[in-house]
């Protein structure tokens, strides 16, 4: 009852890894499906070169949520290349690949080498917000480098399908939605962490993370994360994968109702553990029962009417 057709996939139930979270190895996100339940995993985001990232401490738990700089560590193309291949020997999940670039030029490239592993989907990074030191401003805060970025990777990425991962910043996430779809992206994913944030050590009085700022993640985000869905479902007319601050059942029932048609979860494996997806998918799975619905499709946008 909870199978869900995203785009020309069929997933058995709309749980999402979210990139960033035990997705840089085959083996740790074939976990994340055959004990997890998680319906599709997406890896964590990688560039053509590897990338040390960020010094410890560079996550730290709070009372609402994370504060994550980790900074786009990752082993680079042709080492997630192998996992995304492994993965999809060994596990009939749809496997979304991660990408990143410094440069424009970078997106297109790391595209171009990310379709030889044949991931089911493309998932474009252009928000993360902990990487200002490095590489400025997300070029997901301005309308004309979204609409540059979904021109070239859609050019580059075949016949495989594009999201484009939007944050809350900038001139709104329901403007940059719009310019995705007009330059012909299939779907969109919706948020990356929000801020940056801080938290301070208040016995060593300094900023806790090595980064000093972080993207906020978990619970402190999902109303956010609600109210973006539900502006970009209304901006367009292709698929959303919203995500954040979705770690129990009556959460991915909201981003639903929003407009969700994927729900991509992260934090909540740090609250709920890696079984989170099992638990998140059989909770909508009640609640739809409960309301005599017979399918997701039947409350998809409810929020709306
Ligand atoms: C530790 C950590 C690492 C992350 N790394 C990435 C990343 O590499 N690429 C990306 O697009 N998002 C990354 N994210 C953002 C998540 O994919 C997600 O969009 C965000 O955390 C909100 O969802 P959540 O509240 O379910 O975690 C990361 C988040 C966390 C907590």
């Amino acid at each position: 009852m909870s199978q869900v057709k995203f785009l020309n996939l069929k997933l058995k139930n709309p749980t999402v890894l979210a990139s960033g979270i035990l997705g840089l190895t085959a083996s740790s996100m074939k976990r994340v499906v055959e004990f997890g339940g998680a319906g599709a995993v997406t890896t964590k985001s990688f560039n053509i070169e590897w990338r040390k990232g960020h010094k410890n401490p560079s996550i730290l738990p709070f009372r609402h949520g994370l504060l994550n700089a980790v900074g786009l560590s990752n082993p680079g193309i042709d080492e997630m290349v192998k996992e995304i291949r492994l993965f999809r020997r060994q596990c009939d999940a749809p496997i979304f690949a991660s990408v990143f670039g410094r440069t424009i030029d970078e997106f297109a490239e790391v595209t171009r080498l990310t379709v030889e592993a044949e991931p089911d989907l493309i998932e474009v990074n252009i928000s993360c917000p902990n990487v200002h030191s490095e590489f400025g401003q997300p070029f997901g805060n301005s309308c004309e480098d979204t609409a540059k970025i979904t021109e070239i990777v859609k050019k580059n990425a075949g016949d495989i399908p594009v999201s484009i991962k939007l944050g809350p910043h900038g001139p709104g996430v329901a403007r940059l939605a719009r310019v995705c779809e007009e330059h012909g992206a299939d779907a969109i994913t919706a948020i990356n962490t929000v801020g940056p944030g801080m938290l301070i050590d208040i016995e060593v009085r300094k900023p806790i993370l090595s980064n000093k700022t972080g993207g906020v993640s978990g619970p402190a985000i999902l109303p956010i994360a609600v109210k973006s869905v539900y502006e970009v479902y209304k901006a367009v007319n292709i698929p959303i994968i919203g995500t954040g601050g979705v770690t129990v059942p009556e959460d991915a029932v909201q981003m639903i109702l929003a407009g969700a048609t994927l729900i991509g979860i992260g934090t909540g494996v740090y609250y709920q553990g890696i079984d989170v997806f099992k638990k998140i998918e059989q909770g909508v799975r009640e609640y739809l029962d409960r309301h005599g619905f017979k399918s997701i499709e039947e409350i998809r946008g409810g929020a709306h009417e």
